[in-house]
C-alpha cells in the first residue's frame, strides 16, 4: 500500500482538547521536572514548559500517521519543529487544525518523509503555536516523489558553551504516556521485546521534554514564555534511566543550538536542535500590545477613503497591520472623475498615528482597477493577507424606473467590484497559505428594501460569491466572510434616525470586521449583521420538506397545494456546508433501503447493528482488485465474531470465525463502537493497545477506505 499523495493539502481538524494545571504538571513530571524547577510543578505562579505544546496536539499527529495511508509499522517521529506566537495559558481549551503539507521521497528502501503543519488557539482566541511535524515513513519510499530539500546544519567547532546532565528515573515513561502517549512500546516488557527492544524505551517527546527543560535553564531561565522557536531532529531511541546530557552553543542572542546526548554511550538522541527566544524587552512590548494584533500584516480596504472603510483602516493599522487605502473618490452615486483626496487623507492619518499605509485611486469596477490594488500591495509590503471588500456607491430607483445604466453601474461597483479585487488577492493568499477576505453585504439584499432593486441583487450575489470562494479556499486557509453593517456615514446620511448618530458610527461596526480579518477568526462562509455595537448571524437555511404524491408517479399541482403547509415549513429547517450536502435530505427521501440498514435505528449504536449496516457502508469503486478477509473479534457484552470478505468488488458479512483470515482486529465492544461513529481514533487506538491487529497490518488501512459509515 503506497502513501496516499492526495491527503497533501487536506484539512485534518479541528482537534480540540480541555486542559488545566493538573496536565500541566503532570507533564513537568513527566519530563524531569521536580523541586529544582517548582514553577513548573505547583500550581501557585505555575509556568507551562513550552514543550507541552507537541504533547498537547499529539491526537494530531496520529491522525497525520493515518491520513497519510503510511505503513504504521514504519513510521518514526522524524523532526519536530515549534513556533510560539504567545504564551501558553495555564489552562483552558484549546484547537488545533492543519493540513499534511508535503511527502518527500527519500527513494526505494530509503524510507518517505510526510510533513504536517499545525495551527493551536486557545480559547481565549489567541494563536499559541504552529507545529510543523515530520514523520520518517520507512517502509513508504520509492514512490517517485520530489526527495524534498536537504537542509545543512553544523555545530560549531567548540566545546559547548552549556552542558546540562539529567537523569530521568528508571519508571520515567510511565509517568510521560499520562500525557497522551500510551504507545505499548514505552509501557509493556512483552511488547518492547516483541519490537526488538531489551526494555520498554523512553518516548523521544519525553526526551524532548527534558532539553526543552534544559536550554530554558541556560539561556533564559525562569522565563519559558520567551520561547519563540523549538525545533529538534529526533535521531536514537535511549532506556530510561540512563542520563542525558544537553550541549548548547549560542550562536547569538536570541539565537542557540543544542543536542542531547545519551551521557553513557554518547550517542546522539536528538540532533541538529535550534532554540531561538526573544528579548526581555521584546517580552515587554508584547505583554503591553496584547489582544488581536496584524503586525507583519498586509491588508487592502476599498473604499477606505471614507465612511466604514476609513474606520476599519485606521484600526487595522492602529493593531500593526500595513494597509493599502484604496478610494476612487467619486460621488455617492459613483459619477464624477473621483478625487485622490480621500485615499491621501486617510494614508496621512494612519502615518500621523504611527502606522503604515500606501494610497491607491483605482476603480474596483474594472478588472485592471482590481488588479492595480492588489499589485499596490505587493509592491509597496510584498504580501497580502487582508481584503476588506467595501467599496460602494447607490443609484436608487423602483423597478420601473431602473434603467441599465442604473442597474449596472452598482452591479459593476458592489458585485463585480467584489470579483475584480478578490481573484487577484486570492492568488496571493493561496501561494502564502493564508488569506482572510470579508465582502459587504445588505439588509436591503437580505431582506429587500423599496427602490433598491439593483443594489439588493449585488448585495445577494456577493452572498453567491462567498458560499462558493469559501469552499476554494478551503484548503489554503484562506476564510472568507460577509457583513451587513448598519452605519451613518455618506451612504445612509439621509436614512438613519438623526438622535442616534453617535451609535451609529462606523466604529461600532468595525470589531467584528476586525475580528474577522484576524487569525483568531475560525469560520468562513458566515454573514453577520452588524451596527451600533449589535451583531448576529444571518443563515441560509433549508426546511425538512416533504415528498408529494406516490413513487415515480409525477405529482399534480393539486397534491402540491395539499402538501404546502409541509412543504413551507422551516421548522427543524438545517443549514447545509455545500450544494452536495443539501442534496443529501433529497436522496435520503428516496432510499429508505440504505435508512433501514442503519446501525442507528433502534436508538443506540450497537456492534452487531454495525456488522448489518457493512454491505451499506461498503464502497464498492474503491474495492478494484481487493481480496481480504478482515476477521473482527469484538470482546465484551455487546461483541462477537464477524469476518468480512471482500472478493471482486462484493462485500459480505458472516458471523463467526474465518479460517485463514488475512487481517484480523481484536478490540473491546465500546471502544470498536467508538472507533466507527469516530469519537475514537484509530492511531491512538492501536498505540495505546486498545486496538489490536494481527496478520497483514498494512491491509487494516484499507478499512477506512473500504467503509464509510
Ligand atoms: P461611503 O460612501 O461613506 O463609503 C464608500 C466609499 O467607497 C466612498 O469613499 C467611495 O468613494 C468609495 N467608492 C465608491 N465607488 C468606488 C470604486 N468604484 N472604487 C473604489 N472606491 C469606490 O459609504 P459606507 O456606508 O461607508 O459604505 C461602505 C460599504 O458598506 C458599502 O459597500 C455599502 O454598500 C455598505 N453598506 C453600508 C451601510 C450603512 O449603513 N452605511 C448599510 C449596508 C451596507
Amino acid at each position: 500500500m503506497a502513501l496516499n499523495l492526495d491527503a497533501i493539502g487536506k484539512k485534518i481538524g479541528p482537534v480540540n482538547k480541555e486542559y488545566n494545571w493538573k496536565d500541566l504538571v503532570l507533564y513537568a513530571l513527566g519530563v524531569g521536572a521536580g523541586f529544582d524547577e517548582l514553577e513548573y510543578c505547583y500550581e501557585h505562579n505555575l509556568k507551562v514548559i513550552p514543550s507541552f505544546s507537541i504533547a498537547s496536539v499529539f491526537e494530531f499527529l496520529a491522525e497525520v500517521g493515518i491520513s497519510s495511508n503510511a505503513d504504521l509499522s514504519g513510521i518514526l517521529h522524524g523532526e519536530q519543529d515549534i513556533i510560539f506566537h504567545n504564551p501558553i495559558p495555564t489552562e483552558g481549551t484549546i484547537t488545533t487544525e492543519g493540513l499534511i503539507t508535503n511527502m518527500y521521497d527519500k527513494g526505494p528502501g530509503k524510507g518517505a518523509l510526510v510533513v504536517a503543519e499545525a495551527d493551536t488557539y486557545h480559547s481565549n482566541g489567541s494563536k499559541l503555536f504552529t507545529n510543523i511535524f515530520t514523520l520518517f515513513c520507512r517502509k513508504d519510499g520509492g514512490f517517485g516523489g520530489d526527495p524534498g530539500p536537504s537542509v545543512g546544519f553544523e555545530f560549531p567547532d567548540r566545546t559547548p558553551d552549556f552542558e546540562e546532565q539529567a537523569r530521568s528515573s528508571s519508571d520515567q515513561p510511565l509517568l510521560y504516556r499520562l500525557s497522551g502517549d500510551i504507545f505499548q512500546l514505552h509501557a509493556d516488557p512483552e511488547f518492547a521485546r516483541a519490537s526488538g527492544f531489551e526494555k520498554p524505551i523512553m518516548h523521544g517527546l519525553c526526551t524532548h521534554g527534558f532539553a526543552c527543560r534544559a536550554v530554558i535553564k541556560h539561556l533564559f531561565p525562569g522565563e519559558p514564555e520567551r520561547m519563540t522557536r523549538f525545533r529538534v531532529r529526533f535521531s536514537k531511541t535511549l532506556y530510561p534511566g540512563i542520563p542525558i546530557t544537553t550541549q548548547i552553543w549560542k550562536m547569538e542572542e536570541g539565537r542557540a543550538l543544542f543536542r542531547a546526548l545519551n551521557a553513557e554511550s554518547g550517542e546522539v538522541v536528538i540532533d541538529q536542535g535550534i532554540v531561538e527566544w526573544m528579548s526581555a524587552e521584546e517580552m515587554e512590548m508584547r505583554k503591553g500590545r496584547g489582544g488581536i494584533r496584524f503586525d507583519g500584516q498586509v491588508a487592502i480596504v476599498t473604499g477606505a477613503g471614507a465612511g466604514l472603510g476609513r474606520v476599519y483602516a485606521l484600526e487595522l493599522a492602529r493593531r500593526g497591520a500595513r494597509v493599502v487605502v484604496n478610494d476612487l473618490g467619486g460621488a455617492r452615486d459613483g459619477s464624477g472623475k473621483g478625487s485622490s483626496s480621500p485615499a491621501d487623507d486617510v494614508v496621512e492619518e494612519i502615518k500621523a498615528a504611527g502606522g503604515e499605509a500606501v494610497a491607491n485611486y483605482d476603480s474596483v469596477a474594472t478588472a485592471e482597477g482590481g488588479q492595480g490594488i492588489v499589485d499596490t500591495a505587493m509592491d509597496a509590503f510584498g504580501r497580502l493577507d487582508i481584503l476588506i471588500n467595501n467599496a460602494g456607491i447607490l443609484r436608487d430607483k423602483t423597478l420601473v424606473k431602473m434603467e441599465p445604466e442604473n442597474w449596472d453601474a452598482v452591479m459593476d461597483v458592489h458585485l463585480k467590484g467584489a470579483y475584480n479585487v478578490t481573484r487577484p488577492a486570492f492568488v496571493k493568499m493561496r501561494e502564502n497559505r493564508y488569506g482572510r477576505i470579508i465582502l459587504t453585504t445588505s439588509s436591503a439584499g437580505l431582506y429587500g428594501n423599496f427602490g433598491q432593486t439593483n443594489y439588493s441583487s449585488a448585495k445577494m450575489g456577493l452572498i453567491g460569491l462567498m458560499n462558493t470562494a469559501k469552499i476554494e479556499g478551503d484548503k489554503h486557509n484562506i476564510k472568507i466572510n460577509t457583513v451587513a453593517p448598519v452605519a451613518a456615514t455618506r451612504l445612509t446620511e439621509d436614512i438613519l434616525p438623526p438622535d442616534l448618530l453617535e451609535k451609529l458610527k462606523p466604529e461600532f461596526v468595525a470589531p467584528l470586521v476586525l475580528y474577522l480579518c484576524s487569525e483568531r477568526c475560525p469560520v468562513s462562509g458566515a454573514i453577520y449583521n452588524a451596527g451600533m455595537g449589535y451583531f448576529n448571524r444571518v443563515a441560509i437555511v433549508t426546511g425538512p420538506g416533504t415528498v408529494v404524491g406516490k413513487e415515480n408517479e409525477v405529482p399534480s399541482p393539486e397534491a402540491v397545494a395539499t402538501g404546502m403547509a409541509k412543504i413551507r415549513s422551516i421548522k427543524d429547517a438545517e443549514e447545509f456546508p455545500n450544494a452536495t450536502a443539501a442534496f443529501g435530505p433529497l436522496l435520503d427521501a428516496f432510499s429508505p433501503k440504505k435508512k433501514e440498514a442503519s446501525p442507528q435505528e433502534s436508538g443506540r449504536l450497537t456492534v452487531a447493528g454495525i456488522f448489518e449496516g457493512i454491505p451499506n457502508a461498503f464502497q464498492a469503486d474503491k474495492a478494484a482488485g481487493v481480496n481480504v478477509v478482515f476477521q473482527f473479534d469484538i470482546s465484551g457484552g455487546g461483541g462477537g465474531s464477524w469476518y468480512v470478505t471482500i472478493k471482486d468488488s462484493n462485500c459480505e458479512v458472516s458471523e463467526g470465525s474465518h479460517g485463514s483470515p488475512t487481517t484480523a482486529i481484536k478490540m473491546g465492544d465500546e471502544d470498536f463502537v467508538n472507533l466507527i461513529t469516530g469519537k475514537l481514533n484509530a492511531m491512538s487506538a492501536f498505540t495505546g493497545g486498545k486496538l489490536k491487529i494481527e496478520g497483514d497490518l498494512m491491509k487494516s488501512q484499507l478499512i477506512e477506505k473500504l467503509f464509510k459509515f
